[in-house]
């Protein structure tokens, strides 16, 4: 799967810029609150606004803090799936359980520093795990391959059926980097610059795409 972020589109022209990758699985969404990370994008009446000009699934990615009180506003606006940081959320498994029972799929989120063991059973209750490969807060940076050997770990749990989680990473993808990650074992591969810095981005997202399934597990 490739979810295209709008963090690299026309701020100006959304709705146009999420027309413009018509076969998007899901598009990305970066939310950030200049708090959480030293950057500022937009927030929930942008997106609710977007919804009513594409048919693809939201994947909002929360960069803010306190989601226990911000994240459910997506899930209710109709999102596919509201992704939270685990260094930020207060109850991370009630806000999973909140963000499923207003209709939308649960995603947890970790920095490249942040290690995954001690979010194990916390993703029992998610439905998405967002491996950051760059520092969250700005895109166009270059990816940290160190953070594959998380998706490696998760891959693994996913395998072995102890987690279900749909394995989602953002950061540094493009056609240099993306056959690493999915050789790891990604699902879904965030890509901001790689498609909305492409003259043609359906093309650029289609040869992601086929160089992801070219080298996936799956
Ligand atoms: C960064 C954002 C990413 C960003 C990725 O904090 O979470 O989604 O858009 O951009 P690229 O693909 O350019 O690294
Ligand atoms: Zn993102």
């Amino acid at each position: 799967m490739i979810a295209p972020s709008l963090l690299a589109a026309d701020f100006a022209r959304l709705a146009d810029e999420a027309n413009a990758v018509p076969g998007a699985d899901w598009l990305h969404v970066d939310v950030m609150d200049a708090h959480f990370v030293p950057n500022l994008t937009l927030g929930l009446p942008v997106v609710e606004s977007l919804m009513k000009y594409t048919d693809i699934p939201m994947d909002c990615h929360l960069m803010i803090d306190n989601p226990d009180r911000w994240a459910i506003g997506y899930a209710e606006a109709g999102s596919y799936n509201v992704t939270v940081h685990a260094e930020a959320a207060h109850d991370p498994v009630k806000l999973a359980k909140d963000l499923r029972a207003a209709g939308s799929k649960a995603g947890l989120s970790i920095k490249p520093k942040t290690p995954l063991e001690p979010w194990v059973e916390v993703l029992r209750h998610y439905d998405t795990l967002l491996v950051m490969s760059v520092e969250p807060g700005f895109g166009g940076q270059a990816f940290i391959p160190e953070v594959l050997d998380k998706v490696r770990t998760a891959r693994r749990l996913v395998d072995t059926g102890h987690l279900t989680v749909l394995i989602e990473i953002d950061g540094g993808i493009n056609d240099e980097t993306i056959e690493a990650a999915a050789e790891a074992g990604v699902d879904c591969f965030v890509a901001g610059s790689a498609v909305f810095g492409s003259d043609d981005p359906v093309r650029a997202m289609e040869s992601l795409r086929a160089q992801a399934r070219a080298c996936g597990r799956r």
